[in-house]
């Protein structure tokens, strides 16, 4: 037999998720940032690709940076191979920066409109910082 009070529980949670991002900007002024791609890096590139998915990037580059974080620290590997089968080395300053080497007009824009702070660059350098 069907639960109803967990279908319905489940229900409300998978709407809930499903509509976030909707209601989440809902009422929002400013609108959202423009996370500029325009570097000498990614000029150069034939086809503008990230190492994974746009969309995957742009939801999940968080969690991907830990897990590349644990791989290369904790197994001691530092190759990603990603979905399609390409080999990336793990650095977030030469590689992450590498391409995007504009972090004020990629990474903070958008971090700024969020109200996120990554605590990152205590320790890691942006390798582009011009006061450097
Ligand atoms: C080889 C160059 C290259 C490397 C290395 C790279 N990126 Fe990207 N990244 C791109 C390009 C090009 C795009 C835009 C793709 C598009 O327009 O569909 C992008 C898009 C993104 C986006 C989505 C931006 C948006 O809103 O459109 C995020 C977030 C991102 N990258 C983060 C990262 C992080 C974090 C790393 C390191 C793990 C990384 N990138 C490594 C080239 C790169
Ligand atoms: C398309 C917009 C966008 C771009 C571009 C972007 N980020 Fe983010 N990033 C976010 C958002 C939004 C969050 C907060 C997500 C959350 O709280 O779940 C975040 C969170 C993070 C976090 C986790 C911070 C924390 O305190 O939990 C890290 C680390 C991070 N970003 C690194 C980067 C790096 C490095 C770049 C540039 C290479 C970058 N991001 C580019 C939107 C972006
Ligand atoms: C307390 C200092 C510290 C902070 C804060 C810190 N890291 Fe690191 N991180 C390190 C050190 C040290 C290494 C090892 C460097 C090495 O062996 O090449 C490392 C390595 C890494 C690596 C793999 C190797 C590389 O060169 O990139 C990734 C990915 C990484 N950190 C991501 C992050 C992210 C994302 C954040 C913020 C959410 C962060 N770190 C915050 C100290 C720090």
């Amino acid at each position: 037999m069907y639960d109803t009070g967990k279908v319905i529980t489940g229900l409300v949670i998978f709407v809930g998720i499903f509509t976030f991002a909707f209601w989440y900007t809902a009422g929002t002024a400013a609108p959202r940032p423009e996370p500029k791609l325009d570097t000498p890096e990614i000029q150069k590139m034939a086809k503008k690709q990230c190492v994974e998915d746009t969309q995957f990037m742009i939801t999940t580059h968080m969690q991907l940076l830990n897990k590349l974080r644990d791989q290369a620290l904790r197994d001691g590997n530092r190759w990603y191979v990603n979905s399609k089968g390409e080999k990336v080395w793990i650095s977030l300053q030469n590689t992450c920066l590498k391409c995007h080497s504009n972090k004020k007009d990629f990474c903070d824009k958008c971090h700024n409109y969020a109200g996120v702070d990554p605590y990152c660059w205590d320790c890691h350098i942006d390798p582009n910082r011009s006061e450097l």
